[in-house]
């Protein structure tokens, strides 16, 4: 089947919390077709690639995103048409090109993904074979460890919690069915016993609870809680991670708790707390603990942390390999968050996990607090043998249709499908 690109168009859809964003569909001259869509981040960090917003406060508060919309319709189709939609790097170095900046700040990052995302469905399909072996070849067959995030904070909630995701990680659990399973379980665990306490059982962005907790510890201790009350064994079965999200805490000079309202911390401070709460409570991995532009505080942290504990970067490496590059230079982190729309197209952010890959940095592919019911980051997941996914709590269908595909893949996989620990050794760092 002919993979020449005959048309793109786009339109602007609604995200989960129901601000505007990018989905484009690339239509293949044998008539098959392939659609894309963007999420949104609230915890944005300052490097990300440029979401183009219309900035027209007649419409939706200024989130409109036809500017977007019309520079696929306009600039990126007549470009693209005639091109072969299974050439990925092609077509995204083509995109690259047309918007010529350095953030894809001239055409939006949200124009240029929706595009990207939209060839690559495109291909497979006209391929006959489903997304993650068209990307992934017919080796793609490991199943990523869900990070599962069932208490939120920070910016996706309106609660106490100064720190922004509170994860269980079944990483003991025989396949990815069974892992979703315990997570499963345990969320509704908590459910009951946030409710036997009186809190509020309301999930924030990204399908977590957000109770009114008096404290970070309360938040970890009820996860344990939760985990033992379904019989499975904190830091065998199930472990704990965290996404402090710390870049949004930054002010003069340290870290504030502004809405629990605590003392200002230093990095040193953080890195302590971390170091604590370790080795009191079975954690497995910590996000964004400090800064995007504390590199010495992260140096650090890595030095205190990095043997035994999986440190993401988010904020500070912005899926960008260049970030990156200085970062395994710096011995900063030992672990990259993935969220392609950070960069803005498939190839890009496949050059930044390979660059991971080959310095022993974890990846861990993931969906954004704005989402939509687009589940390509769980095929991408398994086509780029990421071995880990966070896509919030096995609540709200734009989360759950991420597991849901994901568990279509391993029934599809069957016997083949592989689901590794990456944390075996009582929870640790392998
Ligand atoms: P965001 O948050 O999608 O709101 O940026 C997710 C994260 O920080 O990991
Ligand atoms: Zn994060």
């Amino acid at each position: 089947m002919t993979t020449t690109i005959e048309g793109v168009s786009a339109r602007e859809i609604l995200d989960s919390r129901g601000f505007p964003t990018v989905e484009a569909m690339v239509t293949l001259a044998g008539g098959v077709h392939g659609t894309g869509a963007v999420p949104s981040g609230a915890s944005t960090g300052e490097r990300e690639a440029i979401e183009l917003r219309d900035g027209d406060p007649k419409r939706y508060g200024g989130k409109g995103v036809r500017r977007a919309v019309a520079n696929v319709n306009e600039i990126l189709a007549p470009e693209l048409r005639g091109m072969d939609a299974s050439d990925q790097a092609g077509i995204d170095g083509k995109l690259i090109a047309l918007d010529g900046t350095e953030n894809k700040s001239r055409l939006g990052a949200n124009a240029l993904l929706a595009v990207s995302l939209a060839c690559a469905r495109a291909a497979a399909a006209a391929a006959k074979t489903p997304l993650y072996r068209n990307l992934g070849g017919a080796a793609a067959s490991l199943l990523p460890v869900p990070l599962l995030n069932v208490i939120n904070g920070g910016r996706h909630a309106t609660n106490s919690l100064d720190f922004q995701e509170f994860m269980i990680v079944p990483h003991g659990a025989p396949s990815f069915a069974e892992a979703m399973r315990y997570g499963v379980e345990v969320y509704h665990a908590l459910r009951k016993l946030l409710e036997s306490r009186h809190l509020t059982t309301a999930v924030g962005d990204e399908g977590g609870f957000a109770p009114a907790l008096g404290s970070h510890e309360e938040a970890l201790d009820l996860l344990v809680e939760a985990i033992r009350a379904v019989g499975l064994a904190p830091g065998e079965d199930v472990s704990l991670a965290l996404d402090a999200a710390a870049s949004e805490l930054v002010e003069a000079g340290g870290y504030a708790f502004r809405k629990s309202g605590g003392p200002k911390r230093s990095a040193d401070d953080l890195i302590a707390l971390y170091d604590g709460w370790c080795r009191s409570y079975p954690i497995v991995s910590i996000e964004d603990g400090l800064g995007e532009n504390d590199w010495a505080g992260w140096q650090r942290l890595t030095a205190a942390l990095g043997k035994r504990v999986q440190l993401v970067g988010d904020d500070v490496f912005v899926t960008n390999e260049r970030l990156l590059a200085r970062g395994i230079q710096d011995h900063v982190g030992n672990a990259i968050l993935i969220k392609l729309n950070q960069i803005g197209t498939v190839t890009e952010t496949r050059a930044a996990m390979k660059l991971a890959a080959s310095a022993g940095y974890r990846s861990i592919v993931s969906h954004r607090s704005g989402e939509t019911e687009d589940a390509f980051i769980a095929d991408f997941a398994v086509a780029s043998g990421a071995g880990q996914i966070k896509t919030g709590a096995p609540c709200r269908s734009e989360r759950t249709a991420k597991y849901n595909r994901l568990l279509a893949i391993a029934d599809e996989l069957g016997g083949r499908a592989r689901y590794l620990d990456p944390f075996s050794g009582g929870g640790r760092l392998a």
